[in-house]
């Protein structure tokens, strides 16, 4: 396996509403659990705590690091599997592990892990100087780079409007594609002056490149179209009563699992008229609650909470 990691950088990250997601999965001590985004293992480590010696956790991560961390810091408890890949893979892991329909409760907290963030040779940050990735996975795929090079203006403007809400998505992206018509952009640094430049309203306390780093992040990562897949694997894996929960970063994120969550609590919208009764049409699924927000006293002691929102369902059939 390919291990990201090139320099020792902080392996911390902050589990985000941990109390919240223990208290909504409702673990059974013999319950077999799956965290589809194990990062620095934070919510993993909470629910082995609750999980009594039958039980069973399985995790997953798309990035080489989180997978060294876990077989450096997890495997040796029996109860516990790691597997690298992303969570659009999910059906296969349960499949082949034999517990499709059988899962008690499965946990996505998505975005970015801390020490993915932290580390310049990840690429993901305006605020360190590094090669311009930002893959999850960076054993695979394009990085920010390559896809930059080769977006056509069109394309990207359509990225940072709708990825990004960067209002100044035109004018930000005139500026790179003349800039890349000079020399190839392949350094965070380089990118982020070029969009700071661009930018004609810097807002206090606010980088300039945030929104447009954050929209190449989800392009480069197919975050929205992996997440979509996810969601409809993760029902089908659940048995009857067993809850999945979702923890978002990012509005565009949070609607797409609301409006599932919507979707699949009261199925399709069906034209008026319909010789189909409410009550003969089967529901799968129920949202419990209203979406969760972290309290003040987390938000103030970890900024990077701010914007997280938790939905949690349960299947019903
Ligand atoms: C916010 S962190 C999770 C932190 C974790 N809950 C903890 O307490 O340490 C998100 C993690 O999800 C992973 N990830 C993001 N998209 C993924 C995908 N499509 N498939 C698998 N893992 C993914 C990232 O690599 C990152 O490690």
């Amino acid at each position: 396996m390919v291990a990201c990691r090139m320099k020792a950088t902080s392996n911390e990250h902050q589990s985000v509403m941990l109390t919240e997601v223990i208290e909504h999965l409702a673990i059974k001590p013999d319950g077999i659990y799956l965290d589809a985004t194990f990062g620095r293992g934070g919510h993993a480590q909470a629910i082995l705590q609750q999980l009594g010696p039958r039980g069973r956790l399985l995790a997953m991560d798309k990035d080489p690091d989180a997978i060294a961390y876990a077989k450096e810091h997890f495997v040796t408890d029996a109860r516990f599997s790691i597997h690298h890949g992303s969570f659009t893979e999910l059906t296969d892991v349960i499949r082949r592990e034999n517990l499709i329909g059988r899962i008690d409760g499965i946990l996505l907290d998505l975005g970015v892990s801390s020490p993915q963030l932290d580390n310049p040779e990840r690429g993901f940050s305006f605020l360190h100087a590094g090669p311009l990735d930002m893959r999850m996975d960076c054993s695979k795929g394009v990085d920010a780079a390559t896809w930059l090079a080769a977006i056509s203006e069109e394309a990207l403007m359509k990225v940072f409007w709708e990825y990004g809400e960067e209002r100044y998505a035109r004018r930000i992206t005139r500026a790179i594609i003349a800039a890349r018509q000079e020399t190839p952009i392949t350094t965070t640094r380089e990118l982020a002056d070029i969009i700071a430049a661009a930018h004609p309203a810097w807002q206090k306390g606010k980088h300039p490149a945030t929104r447009c780093f954050q929209a190449i992040r989800i392009a480069v990562n197919h975050e929205l179209d992996e997440l979509e897949q996810v969601l409809v694997q993760s029902v089908a894996a659940l048995k009857v009563g067993g809850r999945l929960l979702v923890i978002s970063f990012h509005s565009l994120e949070d609607r797409m699992v609301k409006h599932f969550m919507q979707r699949e609590e009261c199925g399709i919208e069906l034209p008026a008229g319909l010789p189909i009764k409410h009550l003969d049409r089967h529901f799968h699924f129920k949202r419990l609650g209203r979406a969760i927000k972290p309290s003040t006293k987390e938000i103030g002691m970890n900024s990077r909470a701010r914007s997280a929102i938790l939905r949690i369902g349960e299947k019903l059939l």
